[in-house]
């Protein structure tokens, strides 16, 4: 399916829950967030119902992130449910890495494809600082098994140069010993993280350039996104750059976002989307719903601007109630 502007939406990403087992400071604000009811969050069923629909418009590939995903029961059934169907060809999920181990394998079984897991820092008491608990060596056996399982895995890192300055290097040097990417993304001011300075890409790349010595743009695929990659010699993974900041990157935007309360949210920056979970709950008929998605395509704004927001329809939503 095309939007106004002609991009081909091919990619939803799902947020299973509002609710984490973290608070990250660049993500969740201390005082928490005022949660979804329960009622207000979609069953697994509608959000199978809602792929099902967008997967005979053309989205072949989704990915479940939060909070945080693992916290929602039943998400192995869930992969499976979205396996079967044929034309989905890539299920993906975003997680901090904490409930991730010991369900990696049935994960696997069920038809996950690829795991983004969250790390920002190799020290335990930084983690903790971070995201207000210990849990990094955990975090650690999730990335081990899920390597050792073969699954499709990269690490993200939001690099801030309050909280993670000192790790970027040797967090990057995961990919020098294991076989995963390690991405690199560029905080953007949502929520919590207007109280915090990002790092940008060039700076990442020379820090890193100096330690590993010189890179090479990577030229292949990777990825359904806009992560740009290069490559260091030596190194089993690649790095990935994601700089919605400094560098735009929303002519070739895929993706389409589906809030765990069922807004269909059409642009990470603004709160423009239209309401699924009453249609989903009213009788309404699939051809419906189709017709209100194609309609609300009509309406995806053309790009952010994080940079110089005009104050107009900008989403009110946080991080952790997105999922990226
Ligand atoms: N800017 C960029 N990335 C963010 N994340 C959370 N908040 C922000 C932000 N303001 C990241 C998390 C996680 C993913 C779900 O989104 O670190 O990797
Ligand atoms: Fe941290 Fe992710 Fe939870 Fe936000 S959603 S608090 S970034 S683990």
């Amino acid at each position: 399916m095309k939007d106004c502007f002609g991009r081909n939406i091919d990619y939803l990403r799902i947020s299973l829950t509002d609710r984490c087992n973290l608070r990250c400071k660049y993500c969740m604000p201390e005082c928490g967030v005022d949660l979804m009811r329960h009622e207000d969050i979609l069953s697994l069923e509608e959000i199978v119902r809602i792929v099902d629909i967008m997967n005979a418009m053309g989205v072949t590939k989704v990915r479940l992130t939060g909070g945080e995903p693992m916290v929602r029961k039943n998400v192995v059934k869930l992969v499976e449910d979205l396996h079967s169907f044929s034309t989905i060809e890539y299920i993906a999920m975003t997680t901090n890495g904490l409930l991730f181990e010991p369900k990696v394998e049935e994960l696997v079984n069920a038809g996950l494809t690829a795991v983004n897991i969250s790390l920002d820092t190799l020290d335990e008491e930084r983690f903790r600082a971070i995201t207000g608990m210990y849990g990094m060596e955990i975090v650690f056996r999730a990335l081990q098994k899920s390597c050792m399982l073969g699954l499709r895995t990269k690490i993200n890192c939001v690099p801030v140069r309050e909280l993670n300055d000192a790790d970027l290097e040797d967090l990057a040097g995961f990919a020098k010993k294991l076989p995963v990417d390690v991405r690199f993304i560029e905080l953007m001011p949502i929520g919590c993280g207007k109280e915090y300075e990002g790092i940008p890409s060039d700076e990442i790349l020379d820090r890193l350039a100096r330690k590993y010595g010189p890179y090479e743009a990577f030229a292949g695929k990777r990825g359904n996104g806009p992560a740009k990659y290069v490559e260091f010699s030596g190194f089993l993974g690649k790095i990935g750059l994601i700089s919605p900041m400094s560098h735009a990157f929303c002519g070739e935007c895929n993706r389409i976002r589906l809030t765990a309360d069922g807004w269909l949210k059409l642009c990470l920056h603004y709160d423009i989307g239209v309401d699924l979970k009453t249609l989903l709950r009213d009788g309404s008929s699939d051809t419906v719903i189709k017709e209100v998605i194609l309609e609300a395509l009509e309406h995806k704004p053309q790009a952010h601007h994080f940079a110089a927001p005009t104050g107009t329809h900008e989403d009110v939503r946080k991080m952790v109630q997105i999922g990226g």
